[in-house]
């Protein structure tokens, strides 16, 4: 399978400690992400997934192994040629910028005329139902509010590959059933892949395509599950539940065995 989009081939990260041994964080991990998929990565709470995402994005290198997105192996010093955005937990706005032009400023960045940055940017708040606050500051928004900015300064720089690291986790059940059904509207409308983590096992299940449940530190592929089910998906479908129900009881056999 050299075609992937993403590879993740045969990854290992260390961290350096003083007067220790290094701290093994991911051993030998093999992923190959076909184009277009929603892949979705479950695991136990330190395990390395945040750390993945950073080497994805090239902000931090690999100890051994390649990570290769559309046929370029990339790096800290060689980022890559695609588009990517990221979606972190936490907003990560700044606060003395307005929500518009916290959302305009990667546009700007990559020099997109202002036009269109302005098109783009209130077609993005539009979608994440906050037409009406592109003039507030960030300070003055809900935390959900605040992170709803967050997932549309993501999407308005309409990336190939998208990096979300537990987007969700930190709103209410509400607020994120909705912005996962966005979610899924926009990645079936743009055909882009998506890898996105969470301790959801339900999310997880809803949103992908396919499921990578990783081990604890260090952290290798414990399941590699396709999810056939077509999408849009209903979040009642007994069939998500099925595949739920299965997932948690060898999460938590999992847990148990590493305890
Ligand atoms: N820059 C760094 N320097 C040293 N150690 C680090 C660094 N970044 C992460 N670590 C360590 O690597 C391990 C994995 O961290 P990481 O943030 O990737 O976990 P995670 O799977 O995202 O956890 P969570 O689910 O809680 O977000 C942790 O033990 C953490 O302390
Ligand atoms: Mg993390």
């Amino acid at each position: 399978m050299s075609d992937s989009y993403l590879l993740i081939d045969d990854v290992k990260k260390e961290f350096q400690r003083e007067g220790d041994t290094p701290l093994r964080v991911i051993d030998g991990l093999t992923v190959h992400v076909e184009n277009g998929a929603l892949l979705s990565i479950l695991g136990p709470s330190g395990c390395g997934k945040s750390t993945l995402l950073n080497i994805i994005n090239g902000l931090d290198d690999v100890t051994s192994g390649r990570i290769v997105i559309n046929g370029t192996e990339i790096g800290v010093k060689s980022r890559s040629a695609v588009k990517i955005g990221v979606i972190f937990q936490e907003p990560r706005l700044l606060n003395w910028r307005t929500v518009r032009d916290n959302v305009r400023l990667p546009l700007d960045e990559m020099k997109i005329p202002r036009a269109e940055a302005n098109e783009r940017v209130d077609r993005y708040l539009d979608l994440v139902g906050l037409a009406e606050f592109g003039d507030y500051y960030p300070l003055r928004l809900s935390g959900g509010m605040r992170q709803r900015v967050s997932l549309a300064r993501g999407l308005a720089i309409e990336p190939d590959l998208l990096l979300a690291d537990e987007p969700f986790s930190a709103l209410d059940e509400i607020t994120a059933r909705k912005l996962r059904l966005e979610l899924v509207r926009i990645w079936q409308a743009t055909g882009r892949t998506i890898v996105f983590v969470t301790h959801n096992i339900r999310e997880a299940v809803f949103l992908s395509t396919r499921m990578l449940v990783v081990t604890a530190r260090p952290c290798t592929t414990h399941l590699d599950l396709p999810i056939d089910i077509p999408h849009p998906r209903l979040p009642e479908d007994d069939r998500l539940f099925e595949i739920e129900k299965q997932v948690t009881r060898d999460f938590m056999r999992m847990e148990e065995a590493s305890a």
